[in-house]
């Protein structure tokens, strides 16, 4: 299995998905890398938008206009990568630490696509869950939620602290239930099928496609 070459069908496939005058929302991580390139190589006219300065930056190098998301309402697509897909169709995102405003340009989007490498795709999630804390009251929350590591990166682009949550996933539902009503929680990495409109999968020479989420 060739990961990167996973990854770059699955960027591509994503890639043709955007046509000219689309709002255009561009994910984080390693995946949505080879499709800014991909993007950048069809030079389309679209308005894009980014859940990250790092992928701010990485677009703005290759070209792509964006702008800022204070603005537009709507998206009309959406792409990002996932950490893990399970079959049943949550996902866990934020291993750049960006889920929280993944979520926010996710939510914004008529269509959500979510690109991956065949090593992303899990029958079960598994620990941790990225999440995003305010820190006022930082030992508070940490407190509340328990099993639950900081990670050494800074501040996100909006203040929040970075951590990671370590206890049981196998009820995920319950769980982004819960992170979501514990005061000090800004955001979590559990994205819920709903949120999905398609899966591309690089899976050897191919990609694999599913829609609303679930791989099963
Ligand atoms: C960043 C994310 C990424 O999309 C996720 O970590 C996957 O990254 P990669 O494409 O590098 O495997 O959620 O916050």
């Amino acid at each position: 299995m060739n990961v990167e070459r996973e990854k770059q069908l699955a960027a591509a496939a994503a890639a043709d998905m955007v046509e000219g005058g689309m709002r255009v929302g561009l994910g984080t991580g390693s995946t949505v890398a080879y499709f800014l390139h991909e993007l950048a190589r069809r030079n389309l006219k679209a308005m894009h938008v980014a859940t990250s300065p790092r992928t701010a930056d990485a677009a703005r190098a290759l070209g792509i206009v964006v702008e800022p998301f204070n603005v537009l309402d709507r998206l009309d697509l959406v792409v990002d990568g996932a950490d893990q897909i399970s079959r049943s169709g949550w996902l866990i995102k934020g291993g750049g630490g960006a889920q929280t405003r993944e979520k926010i340009v996710a939510a914004s989007a008529d269509r959500f696509v979510v690109i991956a490498d065949s090593t992303k795709l899990v029958d079960r999630l598994r620990a941790p869950v990225p999440l995003e804390l305010l820190a006022f009251g930082l030992a508070s929350t940490l407190r509340l939620l328990g099993n639950t590591t900081l990670r050494d990166v800074g501040h996100s682009p909006d203040g929040g602290v970075i951590c990671d949550f370590h206890g049981d996933v196998s009820d995920p539902a319950a769980l982004a239930q819960w992170l979501s009503s514990t005061p000090g929680v800004i955001g979590h990495g559990l994205f819920a099928p709903e949120l999905v409109s398609e899966v591309l999968v690089g899976t050897g020479n191919t990609v694999q496609r599913s829609s609303s989420g679930g791989t099963q």
